[in-house]
């Protein structure tokens, strides 16, 4: 189409759509032969849409789509020669794309004017694999074939064949079954897989997979099925292609709706995705896609989007496709969150316990629905590993709530050119040697007057998860300790209104508030102030596990190693860990201190030792039971999971008083779970994991009577969860 470009206007949009053009082929034959991307599919996606924009005036439209290519491009994938060419009697489409609310209403408005009256919609999931066709002739498997380039694509029948989940023969009553039926679908890895394979693959020396489609790809194309039959693939069937029946009937459930014949290959053996919802509404499906888009990591699988299709055959049928796609259905696709960037630099930070962590300085992109600019590259052989340098294009993750990561440099040819980044070897902040001891992965600034290191300490010992002082973030700690006003977390107790005096950036009244914070952090817990105390490797759940059995700051301070690291949850790493912290005369001093100031130095409710050989923990009054046995505590071994604000306790003291009743609290619901403890704002995913799992959820009531009692109320039996399912179920 070099020579039919006339609706772009000069001579560089010429050119930049026949870079576009050639940028387009090359990443799509990466993609689709070679299973080796070297972008995400969001910067290609990106590369389709501006080179459609620049095509806009021409006839032929253009697809944003991975799966099919402008007009005038070799199309999609060559079939390899490691397989046989296999022609589809019927082409394997692909499907257009919806970015967003917006995109996917103005899909709704042109269907709404192609039909009449009101159309049953199906929802499902976009899975992140690769298109399969699977041809039964009378209930048997017989040929297997990928998409290809829509029309031609290669004979795999050896490879599915290993796929347990894909069934060699069809279940249920033969009789109904076509003589010839095909099943599309999508292959897939699911994340547990795909972790494993890429952990054998490391072991072995092998190339690690990119992410879960690549392996899921380069597991299906080998040219021996032994070695796909180690790969652990999986299916989801999400349409039936062609039928026929020379003799018989087909049976009508295959003709009449959609979601009816998904649910009759279910019926067969055909794994369907549970997911699949029928909606009457475009409101509905906008609705279960924004659900997804922001439960997609609830699943052990990759979704890119969720589909929305017309459900009624007929209707499909009427409906038609333009050269690529059908009319009858739209991919709406979620945030991408992967996206490729410039690397402008690599620096380290220096955390509390004085740890250099690199961090990549990028240009700002959005991703994974947020302006990205810093990015972690977690420790020195991570570095190495990826083999990241400054100037680099690199691909950057930010997925659901985890921290913004650098994957990957993008291949290109100057990368070698650049110097390969190495660690400082002098701390940034206060110039001391960075250290790193055998055998660890991470380096220290070793150096406890550290100014960085000093602001990290404090900082932390006032967040939520430790002593909690309203107003002392790190920008005002790093201020005070700055102006020579705040050397450690004791000299905030001696605090007055005059120490703040001719500083900027503390008016009158956040003055008043910062120093009722602080006082009110006098009375907090032991186990938060030992969180706050930030001894290396002591967390919330060592630090409750030791003022639960210890009681008092004094005790532990004076606890030999051995009787530390025999406290369940403690352990030999922290207990040496422990020791150390109270051997430095500095650390001793700051406590001294801190005890002077009148801070609470015991665990509120203690009632004597704990563990095995010990008394019982302290279960507020709940002491029955034969006097010469400890009694039970009251949750005992039982898994209760906290989500939402719960009035008056942090989330760190409501999971203290699960495990001092000698209780688990993990962070995620599964069937281990006992109870659910909603308090405001309950997280939506553990609420439908809840429900969907049959675990009683409670309140914050309810909660109180649990800790209490060790009983569920009566009210939270069968609790039904605070948000209902999307849709009713087909
Ligand atoms: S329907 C003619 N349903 O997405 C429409 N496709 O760009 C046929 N995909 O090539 C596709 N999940 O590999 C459909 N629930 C789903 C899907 C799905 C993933 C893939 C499929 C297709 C691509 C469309």
């Amino acid at each position: 189409m070099t020579g039919g470009a006339s609706g772009l206007g000069d001579a560089d949009e010429l050119r930049r759509a026949d870079e576009l053009r050639a940028l387009v082929s090359y990443h799509n034959d990466r993609y689709h032969r070679l299973d080796d991307p070297e972008i995400p599919d969001a910067d290609f996606d990106a590369l389709v849409r501006e080179l459609r924009d620049l095509e806009a005036a021409q006839t032929q439209p253009v697809s944003a789509d991975r799966d099919h290519r402008p007009a005038d491009l070799p199309v999609g994938a060559a079939p390899s020669t490691l397989f046989t060419p296999v022609v589809h009697p019927v082409p394997m489409m692909s499907l257009d794309n919806a970015f967003g609310p917006d995109e996917l209403r103005a899909w709704g408005d042109r269907l709404s004017r192609l039909v009449t009256g009101p159309a049953v919609l199906a929802c499902e999931l976009k899975i992140d694999g690769l298109a399969l066709s699977l041809t039964y002739e009378r209930g048997r498997l017989v040929q297997a074939a990928t998409r290809g380039d829509g029309t031609t694509g290669e004979d795999v029948t050896a490879n599915v064949a290993t796929i347990d989940a894909i069934p060699a023969e069809l279940g249920g009553a033969s009789s109904g079954t076509p003589d010839l039926l095909e099943v599309r679908g999508e292959v897939y890895l699911s994340l547990g897989s795909f972790r494993a394979l890429n952990e054998r693959q490391a072991a072995a020396g092998l190339k690690t997979f990119a992410n879960p489609r690549n392996a899921a790809a380069g597991s299906l194309r080998q040219k021996d099925p032994a070695v796909t039959a180690g790969r652990e693939l999986s299916f989801w069937a999400y349409q039936v292609g062609e039928v026929r029946s020379d003799h018989g009937r087909v049976p009508d459930v295959l003709t009449r709706t959609h979601s009816g014949a998904l649910a009759w290959l279910a019926e067969r053996g055909l794994p369907v995705n549970p997911e699949l919802r029928t909606v009457s509404s475009l409101d509905e499906a906008l609705a279960f896609c924004r659900h997804w888009e922001e439960h997609r990591h609830d699943l052990d699988y990759e979704i890119d989007g969720a589909v929305v299709k017309v459900d009624a055959l007929a209707l499909q049928a009427r409906l038609g496709a333009t050269t690529h796609a059908p009319r009858w259905a739209i991919a709406y696709k979620f945030p991408p969150e992967e996206r490729s960037t410039s690397l402008l630099d690599i620096r380290v930070s220096i955390g509390r316990t004085g740890r250099a962590t690199p961090f990549a300085v990028l240009a700002p992109v959005v991703v994974g629905g947020s302006t990205v600019s810093l990015a972690t590259l977690h420790n020195a052989d991570q570095v190495r590993a990826k083999d990241v340098r400054p100037g680099d294009t690199v691909v950057v993750r930010k997925a659901g709530d985890v921290i913004p990561e650098v994957v990957r440099p993008v291949a290109d040819r100057t990368h070698r050119t650049r110097t390969p980044w190495e660690f400082p070897k002098t701390c940034p902040s206060c110039g001391a040697p960075l250290v790193r001891l055998a055998g660890e992965s991470d380096t220290f600034c070793t150096n406890l007057d550290c100014p960085a290191q000093r602001v990290a300490r404090i900082a932390h010992f006032a967040s939520r998860s430790a002593m909690d002082i309203e107003g002392l973030g790190e920008q005002r700690v790093e201020l005070l300790v700055g102006r020579g006003l705040l050397a450690d977390v004791a000299d905030l107790y001696t605090f007055t209104a005059a120490t703040f005096e001719g500083i900027g950036g503390f008016a009158d009244v956040s003055i008043a508030n910062l120093l009722a914070a602080i006082d009110a952090s006098r009375t907090r817990p032991l186990h938060r102030l030992l969180v706050g105390l930030g001894i290396r490797h002591l967390g919330p759940a060592g630090s409750s596990a030791l003022a639960r059995a210890l009681g008092s700051l004094e005790a532990i301070a004076g606890a030999e190693e051995d009787e530390l690291a025999a406290i369940e949850g403690v352990g030999p790493v922290i207990a040496s860990s422990i020791v150390a912290w109270f051997a430095s005369p500095v650390n001793r001093a700051v406590t001294d201190r801190l005890a002077g100031a009148g801070l609470t130095l015991t665990e509120p409710g203690w009632s004597g030792p704990s563990g095995p050989g010990g008394g019982a923990p302290g279960v507020d009054g709940h002491t029955a039971g034969d006097p010469g046995a400890p009694p039970a505590p009251a949750l005992h071994g039982r898994s209760v999971v906290v989500t939402g604000t719960l009035p008056g306790m942090t989330r760190e003291d409501a999971e203290a008083a699960i495990l001092a009743r000698g209780g688990k609290s993990p962070g995620s619901v599964s069937a281990r779970t006992w109870a659910v403890v909603a308090g405001e704002a309950p997280g939506a995913a553990k609420i439908s994991r809840a429900a969907a799992l049959g675990i009683p959820v409670v309140d914050a009531e309810g909660f109180a009577e649990l800790l209490a009692t060790g009983e569920l109320p009566e009210r939270a039996e069968g609790a039904v969860p605070t948000t209902a399912p999307l849709t009713p179920d087909p």
